[in-house]
């Protein structure tokens, strides 16, 4: 992972710079809630959207670092909720603000990153992109009450499917087709590319052995209690080989191979 990174330090270290502007100052808790988001993170959406938009020979502009930098904030916004609704009490191995603040703490400082990443989408003066991001956080939202509601049930591969094309799918889509709309390439790919990843990366995501005993915990069935270990492998490689479909259409470059072997680790 960190070979993949170093392709693109130079725009993840910007992106870091714009995060790091969330204010220290006000009380401890605020403290936590910036070391939260500026911590330990992969930020495999940004990765993903520098990687691809470089890999088209784009170049990273102020606009899509605040693009980004939203992202980051609405998913990090998503975790202090999701945490609650899983009555989970660490994340990346640590404590979270769930636990050492309690659930309504954790849910108004999700709140709060979510209203900054509205001001940063809102400052960009572009409806366009606005929707995109509203549209993904109501998927993300609908698809959690779905989960919710259909924990300790029988859940089909299509329900599961449909949670994970509504959690985890709509942001990576969204960042991705503002990206390549803001960049002038062809964003109705890019957004099937941040798609399809979502749905790979949180298929991965649920064979975690930390984040599939926080499932068994809730009653949340994932692919591997549904299909098994090897179907949910091959389940996984169809979406692998939808991937790299798209990737044809683009050069060889070691942006690109820099995606492929992001792919590889899921
Ligand atoms: C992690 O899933 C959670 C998500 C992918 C989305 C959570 C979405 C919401 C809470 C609704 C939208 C809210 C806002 C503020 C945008 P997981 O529990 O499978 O992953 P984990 O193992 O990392 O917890
Ligand atoms: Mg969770």
């Amino acid at each position: 992972m960190d070979k993949i990174r170093d392709l693109v330090s130079e725009e993840l270290n910007l992106l870091e710079q714009e995060l790091v502007k969330i204010k220290k100052n006000h009380n401890t808790m605020f403290d936590d809630l910036s070391n939260f988001v500026q911590g330990k993170s992969k930020r495999v959406r940004s990765l993903l959207c520098f990687l691809y938009l470089k890999s088209n020979n784009i170049d990273i502009t102020s606009e899509i670092i605040s693009l980004l930098a939203a992202t980051e904030l609405i998913h990090n916004a998503s975790l202090l909720h999701d945490d609650v609704t899983d009555d989970s009490h660490t994340r990346r191995g640590v404590q979270n603000l769930f636990d050492k603040y309690g659930s309504k703490l954790s849910v108004i400082s999700g709140d709060y990153l979510l209203s900054l990443a509205v001001e940063i989408l809102f400052n960009l003066k572009n409806q366009y992109i606005l929707n995109l991001f509203l549209s993904a956080v109501k998927k993300m939202s609908e698809a959690e009450i779905k989960q919710f509601f259909s924990r300790n049930t029988n859940v089909s591969v299509e329900k599961y499917l449909c949670i994970v094309k509504g959690k985890t799918a709509p942001l990576f889509s969204a960042c991705m087709e503002a990206a390549a709309n803001l960049s002038g390439i062809n964003s109705d790919v890019a957004k099937t590319f941040g798609f399809n990843f979502g749905i790979l990366f949180q298929i991965n995501n649920d064979m975690d052995t930390l984040s599939a005993e926080n499932d068994k915990n809730n009653g949340i069935k994932t692919a591997v209690d549904i299909l098994g270990i090897e179907k949910t492998l091959a389940l996984k490689d169809n979406y692998k080989e939808e991937l790299s479909k798209i990737l044809i259409s683009i050069p060889d470059n070691k942006y690109k191979t820099g995606i492929e072997d992001l792919i590889k680790l899921l």
